[in-house]
């Protein structure tokens, strides 16, 4: 509507006035005609949570530019002068070369032929002598132009405050620039520059919502010189890629700049409100590096402020946010449960993540007959939601790019039609960041996911505990494979529950998603389990790792920073592990910590031969239990006689009547990494000595085929030549194996 009253503003500046800076003493109704006319753009009307910026509404706003790309904002405060912050110019404590950086002004998408915008190259950069790091403050740098910008309607420098200056609290403001519109979710293209309106909080306000544990368990001390803006339920926010550019309020017609991007803790976070230089707190050393360049920036005084602006901030009550999502009247009772309809099939069961959007296996949407592309006929499709009384319509389906060969990514994201208002009845269930570590002992729940069977039991409600990572991954990963630290993403995870044992039920076809609470509020940890087939424990696909995906498509999903971090006694224990050797059937050598009584050793067997002796055998593979050959067979006989064998209760139970414990009992030692291994078996008649496994390696593995050996470099030192862990005349004996072992191939587990 103004944009015409530019134009005598231009020519303002092709004529300055000497002397803008004596301008102090003015009294505020003075206009300061020497000035630039700062900070009037005229509007025709990321940034995490904005919407493109209209051309020209933000002159001031330029790109700065390293190698090639953006990287920074800034502000343009005077033909030759742009701030921006001073970590954008740092690497390990140095100043970048000036000359190695450029300044787009003027840009409004910065794909394609930067049509209207112009470049100048950077003759000096400045930076406070006291900023060190974005957390101590002082995050401000200017940058002197190679030559003055050429001002007109879409270059136009801003105001900067006096230290006077006061913004109110609660003043709505717009911050701007080129930066990722989600944590680590780039701007997409054509690059559009990004506004987004935020309220300045008080520093009480600010220092309280940082005095909240946030991601990573981690606080902040807000410092003079910063300023916050944003809300405490966070989702508006700028991002990476922001830093230096303004954050700007308008007071009296002009746009002052309150703010420099400088940092925040993720984006958009729950009380973790973006952290800004306080510009005003900086006139002095502004004015000092300025000094004589002509024209300089403009500092107007602050326009009159009207009766009912609060000068000063009123004593500010702090309100913190708690998630949004994730909340349930009871367990069962899931206000985010959707179920989706598509005709011709059985309904398959998702979540609502957002006001939007359900998330649901994409294998429900696969079309059988045609290898990839899913039926698209959206129109008949329908989602059920709780406490709707209408079927919500469906607008688009998004599938995960390995949706249809990884099981690990069998997720598709349908958007609604129309957003649904969040009630209590109706509300997403938390999903996890990628870096989020569910600790061990979490209370967990299966619910039912895409077209599961009803439920393991009739009307179960799974009631799961999370178990530890070393467990779980050790059992479902490789051999030698590093056990995930706390905060790097998990390979899966693995709920222990009351399973109902039905034959041949090993759960091959069943979908569940595994919910975990923390504080009570529910997350969606993980979905389906492995092909584990009878497995136990189950593992589930940890979701975390789609967290990225998932938000960059919904643009707004609920992802929440992990609420509980008391990891008991022995949580700090955080040196890597490797998994021992284990086949498909699992690791070996692992003990449950929580063992049924009295079964100490899972490994250990009750071999009954012929009804009368009773020895100890060793469980190597799902087949096979190694056992001592005196034990089985009768001296001088080489038939085998009648033997049974008891796995899972080895030492619970007494002996049954008229048995006698021919006893061989094995040596197991622990290895540093925590398994168990067999080291030997007991000769007959002793109990000291023992003949050696290590010689048997290769007759062992040839039998049983699947048998564990740990790999050499996790080999004890296995002396060679023969087991001369034996006296020398009973060495001879071990020559051959089966003087010593006796392999039972097991065809029929009776267990009590
Ligand atoms: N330091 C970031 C940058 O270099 C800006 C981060 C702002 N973050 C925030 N949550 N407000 O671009």
């Amino acid at each position: 509507m103004a944009r015409h009253l530019l134009l005598p503003l231009v020519m303002l500046v092709i004529s300055p006035i000497p002397g803008a800076f004596q301008d102090s003493a003015l009294s505020p109704t003075q206009e300061e005609p020497e000035d630039l006319d700062c900070g009037r753009p005229e509007p025709s009307a990321r940034i995490v949570g904005g919407s493109n910026a209209q051309p020209g509404t933000w002159p001031w706003q330029v790109s700065l530019h390293h190698g090639g790309g953006h990287i920074c904002g800034g502000s343009l405060i005077a033909p030759s002068w742009v701030l921006s912050a001073a970590h954008c110019f740092m690497t390990n404590g140095t100043l970048e070369p000036a000359a190695e950086w450029s300044v787009l002004l003027g840009v409004h998408s910065q794909d394609g032929p930067l049509d209207g915008a112009h470049t100048r190259a950077v003759a000096a950069i400045v930076v406070p002598a006291n900023y060190s790091q974005v957390e101590l403050g002082a995050d401000l740098a200017l940058l002197r132009l190679a030559s003055p910008a050429s001002l007109g309607p879409a270059v136009w420098p801003v105001c900067l405050p006096r230290a006077s200056h006061r913004f109110v609290h609660g003043t709505a403001c717009w911050a701007t620039g080129w930066g990722d519109v989600q944590e680590a979710d780039p701007l997409p293209l054509p690059w559009v520059l990004q506004e987004v309106e935020l309220r300045l909080l008080g520093e009480a306000t600010c220092q309280c919502l940082y005095s909240q544990p946030g991601p990573f368990n981690l606080t902040l001390q807000i410092l003079p010189g910063m300023l916050c803006a944003g809300y405490p339920e966070g989702r508006r926010d700028t991002c990476q890629g922001d830093s230096g550019g303004p954050l700007v309020c308008e007071e009296g017609g002009r746009w002052f700049q309150a703010g420099i991007t400088s940092f925040g803790f993720g984006c958009g976070r729950r009380n973790r409100p973006g952290v800004f230089t306080a510009v005003a707190t900086y006139e002095a050393w502004i004015r000092e590096q300025v000094m004589g360049s002509e024209p300089g920036p403009a500092f107007p005084t602050q326009p009159q402020k009207t009766q009912s602006d609060p000068q000063e901030p009123r004593e500010e009550n702090c309100t913190i946010a708690l998630p949004e999502c994730g909340k349930a009247p009871r367990p069962g009772a899931w206000p985010w449960e959707a179920q989706v309809m598509v005709p011709g099939s059985r309904p398959c069961h998702g979540a609502l993540v957002s006001e939007s959007w359900v998330l649901a296996p994409a294998s429900c949407f696969l079309d059988p007959n045609s290898s990839d592309s899913p039926p698209r006929d959206l129109d008949a499709w329908r989602v059920l939601l709780p406490s709707r009384p209408r079927a919500e319509r469906v607008a688009r389906l998004v599938q995960h790019e390995n949706a249809s060969w990884d099981n690990a990514s069998d997720l598709a994201l349908l958007q609604l039609r129309t957003p649904v208002n969040l009630s209590a009845a109706s509300r997403p269930v938390c999903l996890p960041h990628p870096e989020h570590y569910f600790l061990p002992g979490s209370r967990c729940r299966l619910a039912r996911w895409g077209r599961g069977e009803p439920a393991l039991g009739p009307g179960a409600l799974l009631e799961a505990e999370l178990l530890g990572g070393w467990w779980c991954h050790c059992l479902y990963g490789r051999q030698g494979a590093a056990v995930p630290l706390p905060g790097d993403p998990p390979h899966a995870l693995c709920p222990a529950y009351q399973e109902k044992e039905e034959v041949g039920s090993c759960w091959n076809d069943s979908r569940w998603s595994l919910l975990c609470q923390e504080e009570g509020t529910w997350f969606l940890a993980g979905i389906r389990d492995f092909p584990s087939g009878c497995l136990r424990p189950r593992a589930f696909f940890p979701l975390q790792t789609h967290g990225p995906w998932i938000s960059h498509v919904t643009r707004g999903a609920y992802l929440e920073d992990q609420l509980a971090w008391d990891w008991g006694p022995d949580g700090e224990e955080t040196e890597t592990q490797t998994c021992p050797p284990h086949t498909e059937h699992g690791a070996c050598g692992l003990r449950l910590e929580a063992a049924p009584v009295g079964v100490l050793w899972p490994w250990l067997a009750e071999v009954h031969v012929a009804g009368d002796r009773v020895c100890t055998g060793i469980l190597l593979a799902p087949g096979w239990v190694l056992a001592a050959t005196h034990c089985v067979l009768r001296p001088g006989s080489t038939t085998v006689p009648y033997i049974e064998v008891y796995l899972g209760r080895a030492g619970a139970s007494s002996l049954p009547q008229g048995h006698q414990m021919t006893s061989a009992p094995p040596l197991l030692c622990q290895m540093t990494e925590g398994s168990w291994i067999l080291v030997g078996m007991a000769v007959q008649g002793s109990r000291e000595l023992f003949a050696a496994i290590g010689p048997e390696e290769a007759w062992i593995s040839q039998t049983v085929g699947e048998a564990n050996f740990l790999p050499p470099s996790g080999s004890p030192h296995w002396p060679t030549g023969g087991s001369n862990l034996c006296p020398p005349e009973l060495a001879k004996a071990s020559g051959s194996p089966h003087a010593v072992y006796f392999l039972l191939l097991l065809t029929l587990l009776i267990q009590s």
